[in-house]
């Protein structure tokens, strides 16, 4: 199938990778085209802009970081809603909020299209190998229609509801995830006086009932951070990490909910993004806290 890619950031490159492995014909557009080099090295081609990558395929995969970029890529000049979308499939994988997937989608199908939500659980590794968790929204039929591609990229698909109920699950899934990454950041901060070595202390805090399934994968790479390394690759951008505690706070409030422990752990991002961590992965929080603490001690 000729599919098109739009967004090759992080995870739109391990999709996009993970598409030319199960055999499909892949275009690519990126804001800066310098990041889609290494897919078109490996045999994609490229689209100059977002309408001329609909022009070329037959389903469009849309992988962009928030609110802003999708209303930028949809809308701008050149982009999605200028192509011609009659007829074609768009998956928006992005994080963003479900009002934002409700408006682009109406404006998606008003022009012919099928237009299904499916944000994702799983970072770029079950990405590259085809197990994300999709979180979908949409009419039954595009998601029946988008079923064989999803399953091409996902270990697991739930279709839980109309637009807007995919980004909603999607936030709730990683609100308690990203406060666990701050949380954990606190823990390790009255361990500090112990001087317990960070890969045992670490390997402690894993092995508990209140540690996430995240810590197999995060866990080595927070304790050589505490043990003075380096940080090392971003797997889930601390600024996106942000972004999502933001949008969840914000779409509770729309709900007339609070979410306390929710917009504590978003000040403590904000702050972690201000001190220069925003390129950084979202568990640059865990391993600031302490410092933090030490630096505002001494
Ligand atoms: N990384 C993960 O582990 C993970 C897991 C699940 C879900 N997600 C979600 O997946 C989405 C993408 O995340 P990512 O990790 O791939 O982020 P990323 O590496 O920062 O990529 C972001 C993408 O959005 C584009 N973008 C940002 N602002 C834009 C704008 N104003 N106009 C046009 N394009 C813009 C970027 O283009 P440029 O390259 O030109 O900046 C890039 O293609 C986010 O919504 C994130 O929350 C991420």
């Amino acid at each position: 199938m000729k599919i098109g890619v739009c967004g090759t950031g992080r995870m739109g490159s391990a999709i996009a990778q993970r598409l030319m492995g199960v055999g499909h014909e892949v275009s690519v557009w990126n804001r800066d085209a310098a990041k889609t080099k290494p897919l078109i090295a490996a045999g994609a081609k490229a689209a100059p802009t977002p309408a001329v990558l609909v022009e070329s395929c037959e389903a469009i995969v849309v992988m962009l970081l928030n609110d802003a970029a999708s209303e930028a890529v949809y809308r701008g000049p050149d982009g999605l809603l200028k192509g011609k979308l009659a007829g074609k499939l768009v998956i928006d994988m992005s994080t963003v909020r479900p009002d934002t997937m409700q408006t682009i989608g109406a404006s998606v199908t008003q022009q012919g299209a099928a237009f299904v939500e499916s944000p994702v659980g799983g970072s770029t590794a079950p990405a590259k190998e085809g197990k994300l968790f999709a979180l979908v929204g949409g009419e039954k039929v595009d998601v029946a229609r988008a079923m064989p591609l999803l399953e091409q990229m996902c270990r697991r698909i739930e279709h839980v509801g109309a637009l807007g109920a995919g980004s909603a699950v999607k936030l709730a899934i990683n609100l308690p995830l990203l406060v666990y990454w701050q949380a954990l950041g606190e823990s390790l901060t009255i361990c500090k006086p112990l001087n317990l070595p960070a890969d045992r202390l670490i390997d402690i805090m894993s092995d508990t009932a209140g540690a996430p399934a995240a810590m197999k994968g995060r866990g080595a790479a927070i304790a050589k951070v505490l043990a003075g390394e380096p940080l090392g690759p971003t797997a889930f951008g601390l600024n996106a990490a942000k972004k999502d505690l933001a949008t969840a706070v914000q779409y509770a409030r729309s709900l007339d909910a609070e979410l306390p422990v929710a917009a504590s752990a978003l000040a403590c991002f904000e702050e972690a993004e201000a001190a220069g961590l925003g390129d950084a992965d979202a568990t640059a929080v865990s391993s600031r806290w302490p410092q933090r603490q030490a630096k505002a001690k001494s």
